[in-house]
C-alpha cells in the first residue's frame, strides 16, 4: 500500500531534483484575498507571482496545499469528489512551459509511480473564438507515446481553467486521466461519458497560462507563460493501490471506519451518507484546527464550516447514529492528520468544544425543523403542487439553522423542489446586513490586484508599524484582509484604543505618506530578515528565503516586513489614511478596519 505521506515525499523530492523549490503549505484561510473563502488549489497563495511579481524562491516550485472546495458538494459521497483535500502542486512561473511541463508529468507518472500508459487518457483544449485548438500539447503527449486514441480535444467547459474572478491569467490545460479498469475507449464522446461516471479519475491538471482575460472580455497573450499544476493527493493513493474510489486513502479510510463502527449495522463502505459524514468531519477539523481560529457561524467561513457540521449531523441520523459523535470521528481525523498539520493536535479541546456546541444546537433544531418542514410539505401536496417556496426554506434557515442544502436534500427526497433563487435572494438580504455574502463567494476567484487593493496592501504595513511605535511594541499582526474598500488588520492588544491613540496612529501613518518615502523588496535568507528587524511570522516558514519590503527615505526605515506583495512604489499614492472601526474580535484580539483617500 502506496500512503499519502510516501506519494508526497516522492512527488515534491522528484521537482526538487528538477530545480523547484518547496514553498510552504499555507492555512486554508486566503491572506489578504477577500474573493475566496477557502484556498481551493495549490495555486492561490502564489497569485501575485503568476501575475508577474518576483518570488523570493525563483521561478519554479512546488508544494503540497491542504484545500477546501465547496462548489461541488453536492457530489461528495461518490467515489472521487471530496471537500476537503491535499493538492501537490508545481509551477513554472514564467520559466519552461508546454513541452517540459508535460514531459515532467509523464516521467513523474510512468517512471517514478510506474503507471503503464495504457492506463492513461490524456484531454486536451479543442479551440474556440478565444484561442486556437492546442494541437502542441496533443503532439508532445504523441510523442511521449500516449496513443492516439487516448488523446482527446474537449471544449472550454472541459479544458480551460481560469480566470476563477472576472479578469486575469488563464489558459487551456491538458488533464490526465487514470482508467481503474481495463477499458478501451474509441471516441472522445465515449471518453466523456466515462469519465463523468466513475471508471476514469482525473489525478493531474498541468494548466499552460497563456492568456490574461481582459475587463472587456479579451484573451491577451501573457508576457510571462506560466504552469501550474495540481495532483490530487487521495485520489492518486486510491489508484496507486488499484482502488476506484478515495476513501481507501489513509487520510480517509480509518474515519471512515469508525463512522461505520458507530452507525447501524449492515452500513457500508460505499454507503453516501457515511462517506459524507467522513468527508465532512475531516474538513470541519481541519477548518477548526487552522491557525485563523475560524468558529462556526451564520457567515463566510464560519458558515462553510456550520454547514459541514450540521450536514454530518443529519446524514449520521440517516443511518442510525444516536447522540453526539462528532468528536468520537474529530479524534480519528487528529490521528490521520495530526503529524502532517500539528495545529490540529495543537487546538484539539478547542475542537472538540466547538464541535460538541454545534452538535448541541443543532441537534434539537433538526428534529423540530424536520417536524416543521413535513406539515408544510403535506399542505403543498395537497394544493397539488411539488415545490417548497422560499419563504419557508428560509424561515427553516432562520428559525432551525437548516443550511439550504439540507432542506434540499430533505425535499429531494420526498419528490419536492425548493426555490433556490427565492432563498437566495432572501438570504442575500439577511447578509446584506454584514456585508459579505457567504453562498456567492463560494467557487472562488482570483486574488484581487486592483489599484485600490494595492494601496491597502501598503497602508497595512505602515498601520502594523504605527501601532508599534504609538501603542505598545509588543503589537504583532495576528490576520489581515484587503478588499477594494478597506483594510481589516487585527493585532493581539486586550484594551481599546482611545480617541487620541487613534489619532496619534493615524498621524504616523499619514506622516509617512507625506514623507513621500519609498517602497522597496529584497530577497534575504530568513536570518538576513531577522537581523534586518523585519515583522512577519518566522515560526510558520520553513523556506530559506523571503521576500522583504522595506517603506524608506533615503537611510529613514518607516517599516520592514516579510511579504509577498503587491504594493505601491511610493507612500505618497496613497494620498491618506483614515481609521474608521475599532473593535473587539476575541479575547486579547482587537481588529482595525481603516481606508486610504
Ligand atoms: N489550479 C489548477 C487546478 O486547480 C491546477 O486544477
Amino acid at each position: 500500500m502506496i500512503s499519502s505521506t510516501e506519494l508526497k515525499k516522492r512527488y515534491l523530492d522528484f521537482f526538487q531534483k528538477k530545480g523547484h523549490k518547496l514553498i510552504p503549505n499555507a492555512s486554508l484561510i486566503p491572506e489578504n484575498d477577500p474573493s475566496v473563502l477557502f484556498i481551493t488549489a495549490g495555486m492561490h497563495p502564489i497569485v501575485p507571482f503568476l501575475l508577474g511579481e518576483t518570488h523570493s524562491h525563483g521561478k519554479r516550485l512546488c508544494s503540497v496545499q491542504r484545500c477546501i472546495r465547496t462548489n461541488d458538494i453536492e457530489d461528495v459521497g461518490d467515489s472521487w469528489h471530496l471537500s476537503f483535500f491535499e493538492m501537490l502542486g508545481s509551477w513554472s512561473l514564467g520559466d519552461y512551459f508546454k513541452e517540459e511541463a508535460i514531459s515532467m508529468s509523464f516521467e513523474f507518472l510512468t517512471k517514478e509511480l510506474r503507471i503503464p500508459t495504457e492506463r492513461f487518457s490524456v484531454t486536451c483544449f479543442a479551440g474556440d473564438k478565444d484561442a486556437p485548438r492546442d494541437e502542441e500539447t496533443a503532439r508532445i503527449w504523441a510523442e511521449l507515446g500516449v496513443a492516439k486514441n487516448r488523446i482527446h480535444f474537449l471544449p472550454k467547459a472541459d479544458n480551460w481553467w481560469g480566470p476563477a474572478g472576472q479578469t486575469g491569467p488563464c489558459g487551456p490545460d491538458t488533464e490526465m486521466f487514470y482508467h481503474t479498469k481495463d477499458i478501451q475507449e474509441k471516441s472522445t464522446e465515449e471518453f466523456s461519458k466515462l469519465s463523468s461516471t466513475g471508471p476514469f479519475c482525473e489525478i493531474w491538471n498541468d494548466v499552460l497560462m497563456q492568456y490574461d482575460k481582459t475587463a472587456d472580455g479579451k484573451f491577451v497573450e501573457l508576457k510571462q507563460k506560466n504552469v501550474d499544476t495540481g495532483m490530487g493527493v487521495e485520489r492518486t493513493v486510491a489508484v496507486l493501490n488499484g482502488a476506484d474510489n478515495v476513501y481507501v486513502c489513509d487520510t480517509l479510510a480509518p474515519i471512515l471506519d469508525k463512522v461505520i463502527a458507530i452507525s447501524a449495522k449492515g452500513t457500508t463502505k460505499t454507503n453516501r451518507n457515511a462517506r459524507i459524514i467522513t468527508d465532512h468531519i475531516r474538513a470541519a477539523v481541519m477548518i477548526l484546527g487552522d491557525s485563523k481560529g475560524v468558529i462556526p457561524s451564520n457567515v463566510d467561513q464560519g458558515y462553510v464550516l456550520r454547514r459541514f457540521i450540521r450536514r454530518s449531523i443529519r446524514h449520521a441520523r440517516l443511518i442510525g447514529i444516536k447522540g453526539e459523535f462528532c468528536n468520537k470521528i474529530a479524534q480519528v481525523v487528529i490521528d490521520v492528520l495530526g503529524d502532517q498539520y500539528p495545529e490540529i493536535k495543537k487546538s484539539s479541546s478547542r475542537i472538540f468544544e466547538e464541535l460538541e456546541k454545534e452538535e448541541e444546537k443543532f441537534s434539537v433544531a433538526l428534529e423540530n425543523g424536520t417536524v416543521q418542514l413535513e406539515k408544510r410539505l403535506q399542505s403543498i401536496k395537497e394544493s397539488n403542487q411539488r415545490m417548497l417556496d422560499a419563504k419557508s426554506a428560509f424561515d427553516l434557515f432562520q428559525s432551525f439553522g437548516f443550511p439550504l442544502e439540507i432542506t434540499v436534500e430533505m425535499c429531494k427526497e420526498k419528490g419536492f423542489s425548493v426555490d433556490q433563487g427565492g432563498f437566495n435572494l432572501l438570504m442575500k438580504a439577511h447578509q446584506e446586513l454584514s456585508r459579505k455574502g457567504a453562498e456567492q463567494k463560494f467557487k472562488g476567484g482570483l486574488a484581487d490586484h486592483s489599484e485600490e487593493t494595492t494601496k491597502l496592501h501598503t497602508a497595512t504595513h505602515l498601520l502594523n508599524e504605527a501601532l508599534r511605535q504609538v501603542v505598545d511594541p509588543s503589537i504583532y499582526q495576528m490576520g489581515s484582509n484587503i478588499t477594494k474598500e478597506r483594510l481589516r488588520f487585527d493585532f493581539n492588544y486586550d484594551k481599546k484604543l482611545t480617541d487620541e491613540q487613534i489619532k496619534k496612529i493615524e498621524d504616523w501613518v499619514n506622516g509617512v505618506i507625506k514623507a513621500e518615502a519609498d517602497v522597496s523588496f529584497e530577497i534575504m535568507s530568513v536570518e538576513d530578515a531577522k537581523k534586518a528587524g523585519a515583522q512577519g511570522i518566522f515560526e510558520a516558514r520553513y523556506e530559506k528565503n523571503v521576500k522583504v519590503y522595506t517603506i524608506s527615505k533615503g537611510s529613514k526605515v518607516y517599516s520592514r516586513e516579510v511579504c509577498g506583495g503587491p504594493h505601491v512604489k511610493n507612500t505618497r499614492e496613497l494620498k491618506s489614511f483614515k481609521i474608521i472601526k475599532q473593535e473587539a474580535v476575541a479575547a486579547g484580539v482587537r481588529r482595525i478596519k481603516a481606508t486610504v483617500e
